[in-house]
């Protein structure tokens, strides 16, 4: 292992943040979120993805992002500078983003051809039925906007932290605030007549995502309901698949971390809200109730019938609307490639250049197998938590639902009990900065976060399907 010698920073704490902000703010926010919270019963799911982003969300972001900075290393070496014999958790950080690169710019790629149809100004088109799968399922199209996808992502990587990560960050994160608080606002002055002479407002479909609905909740559909919330903010907020580790390895020493990272959640959890303010009103204004769906279906399918009965300031909007999606996804996908990246960098001590073609060439050749898996690759495998699935979805599934809160598991082990949360309470208060929730802190990571790991982890083993 050769040793990295000037590394990159950011230039201060504002860069960090937006860098930071910029990788937790992605697809998730915006269609994972609003379509969960509709699903879970609206303000239930709201309160509780809160109150977990207060406490577990809090506990992981400071675990990794303190460790980047003390070992200023990324996540393939950091977990062995905590400690040798668990350097195996850096190998499993660093796997989980080399599977989610190639599936994260396919999607990419699904994104930039919507946002060219808006732009040609298709937008009807792409509501009729089945316009969603056609596209998936053809053979060079996806591959074409896959490609230029990922050749934006990769040159922003190999620009490097402060010229590429951060400047790009802080030009396009203000940009997707201002677009989506415009939208939100607009999605709440809509209102459909159906044919049968049904009136629905945006303010309605206010209530329907805000107003907790407590009535019919049991223990078992709570249970769910925190489950979900908590698989989601593990998701949104980018931990325990090294970019964070990433990140904080570029933080400077001066740099007040306790600060940094409540603003990147308050960051992160504002957007997935305004998403929700984005989507569900103009869904449920259109469509009904039922409209919402889960993931792709939501963005791809439903939203385009919606722009569509919108009518002629549909197509402005729905081209708005994928710009603040595209935005989010590749600030994401560049925080995913850099924890690639950088772990090649430190330790074979390659040169940024070198380490992203490296990752560009195995990402392309994957990257087309996933693009594939709707084509000439076609095939339904069931998983362990009952859902249906191609290449990608198999990617998704070892990645987030396993990979992920193992490692998160496993980093709660080591800072908890292995080598004690002093560790990160001493990195945390450099610059004699304070650790507010300190005893919060060590409580949740010795004991609560790993027991709600070890749930999580069964339920994606399928223990709780119904
Ligand atoms: N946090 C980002 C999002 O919400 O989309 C980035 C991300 C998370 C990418 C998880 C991929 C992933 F599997």
């Amino acid at each position: 292992m050769k040793k990295q010698t000037n590394r990159s920073s950011f230039s201060g704490q504002l860069g960090f943040i937006m860098a930071a902000a910029g990788s937790a703010v992605g697809l998730g926010n915006i269609w994972r979120f609003p379509y969960l919270a509709a699903k879970d019963g609206g303000g239930i799911f709201i309160f509780c993805y809160i109150i977990l982003a207060l406490t577990f969300g809090f506990s992981l972001l400071t675990t990794e992002v303190a460790i980047g900075r003390k070992t200023k290393q990324s996540p393939l070496t950091a977990y062995g500078k905590i400690n040798r014999r668990w350097k195996g958790i850096g190998v499993l950080a660093c796997l989980v983003p080399i599977l989610i690169l190639p599936y994260y710019c396919s999607i990419g790629g699904w994104v930039f051809k919507y946002l060219a149809i808006y732009l040609t100004n298709q937008g009807a088109e792409a509501a009729a039925e089945e316009y969603f799968s056609g596209y998936i399922s053809g053979t060079f199209q996806p591959l074409i906007y896959m490609l230029i996808f990922f050749g934006i992502t990769a040159v922003i990587v190999y620009r490097g932290v402060e010229k590429g990560i951060e400047r790009y960050s802080k030009i396009l994160m203000p940009i997707l605030v201002v677009m989506i608080v415009g939208i939100s606002l607009f999605s709440l002055t809509l209102e459909h007549t159906e044919p049968n002479g049904t009136v629905r407002t945006g303010l309605e479909g206010l209530k329907v995502y805000l107003v907790p609905n407590f009535s019919e909740i049991s223990i078992k559909e709570f249970f769910i309901i925190l489950m979900d919330a908590m698989g989601q903010l593990f998701f949104s907020i980018s931990v325990a698949m090294g970019i964070m580790v990433a990140y904080g390895s570029y933080v400077r020493k001066d740099t007040n971390l306790m600060h940094s990272i409540n603003q990147i959640e308050f960051f992160d959890t504002l957007i997935a809200l305004l998403a929700g303010l984005m989507i569900v009103p103009a869904v449920f204004t259109f469509m009904g109730a039922n409209g919402m769906s889960t993931g792709p279906g939501l963005i791809f399918v439903s939203l385009p019938k919606v722009f569509t009965a919108m009518g002629s300031i549909g197509n402005i909007i729905g081209f708005t609307f994928f710009l603040i999606v595209s935005f989010a996804a590749v600030t994401s996908s560049v925080s995913v490639m850099e924890a690639i990246v950088s772990s090649i960098m430190d330790h074979f001590g390659f040169s940024r250049k070198k380490s992203t073609v490296i990752v560009s060439v195995y990402t392309l050749i994957i990257g087309c197998v996933v693009c594939l898996g709707y084509n000439s690759l076609f095939f339904k495998l069931t998983l362990p938590n009952g859902t249906v699935g191609q290449i990608l979805d198999v990617l998704d599934y070892i990645s987030n639902n396993c990979l992920m809160p193992l490692v998160a598991l496993l980093t709660c082990v080591l800072i908890g009990w292995v080598v004690k949360p002093d560790v990160i309470i001493e990195e945390v208060t450099q610059g004699k900065y304070k650790f507010r929730r300190k005893w919060l802190y060590i409580i949740m990571i010795k004991f609560i976060a790993p027991i709600m790991l070890f749930l999580l982890l069964l339920q994606s083993a399928g223990l709780f399907n119904s």
